[in-house]
Parts: C-alpha cells; structure tokens; sequence
C-alpha cells in the first residue's frame, strides 16, 4: 500500500473523511499526539488498527467526537462529576471513561462494558470527524512499543506502507497522550496522567483520586484498571536509567555513571535541560528544553525518545521532573521507559 502524507487543508480532509466511511485508517493530528483513525463504529475497520500498530488485541481504543452533542448515542450514561469534566476541560487532552452503548464494537472497548471518549481541541481532528460524520476510534499512531509521535513525519516512520493517508498538521502542542479519567464512579480516578492534571480536576470537583500504577509498577497479582497501564509504552533499545536528587548530585552521579559505560566502549546519552546540559561529559547529551517551562519538556519528550533509537546508544540516563502539574505526565512517561529503574542520591 501506498501511503500519502498530506498537509491538512479541505481537499485532504474531505479524503480523509471518505477514507474513514469506506473503511480505512487515517493517521491525524490532535493537540496531545498524532491519532491513527477508524470509524469507531465499524468493527473490521477498527481490526485493521491492531493491525497496522501490532497493539495487543485486550488493549481498548479511545472513541473521538466533534462535538458533546454526539455522544448520548455512544454511551449509557453521564455521571454528574463527569458532566462537570466534560464542561471545564473540552475540548481538549481529556479522555473518560464511561459506561458505553451497545453499538461500540467490542473490537474497540477490548471486551470491557466502558467506552473512552474524548472531543479533542485540534481543530484538524475535529474538522475529519464532522467531515466523516462518524466518531473516530483511534489509538497513538505508533507501531507498539515505540514512542507516541508527536509529528507527521513520525507517523511516515512507523506506518508507511501500512495506511493509505496521513494527515500533516504540523507538531502537536501538548506532546504527551490525553488524562484518561475514569468517570463512571462518584470519585473520578485518573488511569493516565496528562494535560489535564490532578491539581485542574480537584479545582472542578473538590476531589480526584489518582491510580497508584500512574508512579509505580504494576507487580504481579495486581489488577490494571485500564489495560494500557500492563504495557511499556515505549522500551528504548538501550538500557535507561532515571537518576533523581538535588542538581549538582544528579550531575556527579551521572558523569560518574557515564565515565564507567564509557570505560567498557558503551555510547552513553544522557537527558538532561538546557540547564544542565553543558555539565555533562556524554556522548550525546539531549536536552528537553528549560526546566522552568514543563510545558515544552511534555512537547519535546517523545522526539527525545525517538531520538535516543536512532543514535543507536548503548546506555541512556535521564534526570527526573517534578510531579505537580503537567510534570506527573512527564515523570509516568519516562518511568514507564526506563522500567521503573531509578537511582535516588543526594
Ligand atoms: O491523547 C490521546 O489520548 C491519543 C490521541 C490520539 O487522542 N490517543 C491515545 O490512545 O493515546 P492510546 O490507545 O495510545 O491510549 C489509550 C489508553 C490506553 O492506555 C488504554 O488502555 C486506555 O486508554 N483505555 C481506553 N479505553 C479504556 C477503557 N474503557 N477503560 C480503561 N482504560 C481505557
Ligand atoms: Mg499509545
């Protein structure tokens, strides 16, 4: 199959949307990352998407809409606490979780009796769904196991010759998948952090729980309330290690730890900040941006990650972000990477 990569503007839409009713899978922008799409509403369709990702068959899809108005269709019920969601922050990086209608596929909802739904603040993305007149499943547009993308280029790389058309918006601003809230309690638990964050839900609500897997691993025995939480999303090919402490402790630590891999003819890259960079002594030293605007490092992280793939290093250490706010999301991204391997010093 031939793969196109169009920039979006009506023509490109308007094919996408026909793609969409016929069938097919579409590669798309949203503000968090690019999407792969099929209509939602049509099982074999949606069967072409774990496919072409090679995703997990138990792993659910994200269903998308346009507009509020059109989900009362796909699901049985709107709980009060996700009304008030729904009202504060879409459109926008926000999935919940809801008890779904009968006519979400199985294939999307992966067996379970709840749906995932979310209106996104990209225009573009909003613009293909209207134009299908269908809601949209669509998971990340990654093969499985690799980094999220966060442009259209990275979608080419992982899915060329897979799908017919890709969709060319440009990066994507928020640079980390959506908060997926599960909203089907009186108490909405966060499954995966994002742009959304615990401190803007406990504004609306008053409360908001957040899942223990979000900081730490699942062990075996416990129970993944959302299935993605089973899965790495991304495991780089090399050996990743998250050093946490004060500044200059990390800066030692890690030059230290470099100095050794170095030592045995390992490539080392480390992930460091504009603030830190010029302090270590790596092979490749990838910086995330400054540390005093968290917004960039969430946009610059899966391109870093990618990056660290085809540089072909042995070893990689990173430094650690702060959790409030949008660096929870960061943090869960980079642990999830790294195995859960952290070295703590001070
Ligand atoms: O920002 C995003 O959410 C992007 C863009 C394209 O919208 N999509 C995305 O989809 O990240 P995906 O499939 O890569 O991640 C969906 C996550 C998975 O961890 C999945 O397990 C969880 O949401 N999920 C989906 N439906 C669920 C459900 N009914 N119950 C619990 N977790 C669910
Ligand atoms: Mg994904």
């Amino acid at each position: 199959m031939k793969t196109q990569l169009l920039k979006v503007n009506e023509d490109s839409i308007a094919l996408g949307a026909k793609l969409i009713r016929e069938g097919e899978l579409v590669g798309f922008p949203t503000e968090t990352v690019y999407g792969l799409g099929a209509n939602a509403l049509d099982a074999e369709a949606v069967v072409k998407i774990f496919e072409a990702k090679g995703r997990p068959q138990d792993n659910p899809l994200i269903t998308h809409v346009s507009c509020v108005e059109e989900i009362p269709p796909l699901v049985r019920a709107i709980p009060a606490a996700a009304k008030k969601l729904m009202e504060a922050f879409w459109p926008g990086p926000m999935t919940l979780i809801l008890p779904k209608a009968d006519c979400i596929p199985n294939a999307v909802s992966a067996g379970l009796d709840t749906v995932g739904i979310r209106l996104p603040s990209n225009a573009d993305a909003r613009a293909l769904i209207r134009a299908a007149g269908r809601p949209i499943a669509a998971p990340s547009a990654n093969r499985s196991g690799r980094p999220s993308p966060t442009t259209a280029l990275h979608v080419l790389e992982d899915m060329d010759g897979r799908i017919p058309l890709i969709l060319d918006g440009g990066a994507c601003q928020v640079g980390v998948e959506s908060s997926v809230i599960d909203a089907t309690g009186d108490v909405p638990v966060i499954l995966r952090p994002g742009g959304i964050t615990p401190e803007m839900v406990e504004r609306v609500l008053g409360h908001v729980r957040v899942d223990e897997h979000v900081m730490s691993p699942l062990r075996e025995g416990d129970v993944a309330r959302s299935p993605g939480m089973k899965y790495k999303h991304y495991a780089p090919k090399a050996d990743m290690v998250i050093v946490d402490g004060s500044s200059d402790a990390v800066v030692s630590k890690i030059n230290a730890l470099v100095h050794q891999k170095q030592e045995n003819g390992q490539k080392v890259a480390v992930i460091a900040t504009e603030e830190s960079g010029p302090s270590y002594h790596a092979d490749v030293i990838l910086s995330m941006g400054s540390r005093s605007n968290e917004d960039a490092i969430a946009q610059h992280l899966y391109k870093i990650l990618r990056e660290c793939d085809e540089l072909h290093v042995d070893a990689i250490y990173s430094e650690s972000f702060q959790t409030p706010r949008i660096g929870q999301a960061i943090m869960n991204r980079l642990l999830k990477a790294a195995g859960h391997t952290v070295i703590h010093c001070d």
